[in-house]
């Protein structure tokens, strides 16, 4: 007499679906403030606060943009050319990091600040002139070390409450991490003042 084989077990209840909120509950969570957009009520960080953060890193991306420009406009000397380049992509890169927070602050029902003046108020990183060509790539250098200290703490602080702002600060900080290395590559290789 041939064994049957034995059948794969099958959960014998199949209404529980693992955690996940069921079609109609989703559906009615959906239509319930419609106002809010792409904010829905599984949204679980607090709003206030994020967008504060994202306009403190606004703020931060806008100084970064003039301190990049005013460096490029002013360089000068034997490496300058080369300098020059980096500094004008670093200007248009903190820019395009400007617009990805800005819109993410009007995705969560708030308000980019770009008020010029509280704008180096609410930087974390300083507007510096810097003198001779290597200042200036050392005052880049340091915005570019507070600029990574406080995008990760940001995303340690908001964790996976908002997932989609933790990714656009992550992209950004792998960038801002890129444009130290840089800097200190090119400190680190420098000869003369
Ligand atoms: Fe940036
Ligand atoms: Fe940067």
């Amino acid at each position: 007499m041939s064994k049957q084989p034995a059948k794969p077990a099958t959960p014998a209840d199949n209404s529980s679906n693992a955690g996940f909120t069921d079609r109609d509950t989703l559906r009615a969570a959906a239509r319930q403030h419609v106002e809010d957009g792409a904010i829905t009520p599984s949204y679980s960080a607090d709003r206030q606060t994020v967008i504060k953060l994202l306009n403190d890193a606004l703020a931060t991306e806008y100084v970064c943009v003039l301190r990049y420009y005013r460096h490029y406009f002013m360089a000068r000397g034997m490496l300058a050319e080369s300098v020059k380049a980096e500094f004008l992509e670093h200007a248009q890169q903190e820019q395009e990091h400007a617009h990805k927070i800005a819109e993410r602050i009007v995705q969560l029902g708030g308000e980019p600040d770009l008020n010029p003046d509280t704008l180096t108020a609410r930087s974390h990183a300083e507007y510096k002139e810097g003198g001779s060509l290597r200042d200036m790539v050392k005052e880049n250098l340091i915005a570019e070390r507070i600029a990574i200290d406080s995008y990760r703490e940001m995303i340690n602080y908001i964790g996976d409450r908002d997932t989609t702002t933790k990714r656009i600060l992550e992209s950004i900080l792998a960038q801002e991490e890129e444009h130290a290395d840089e800097f200190s590559d090119l400190l680190d290789g420098w000869i003369g003042d």
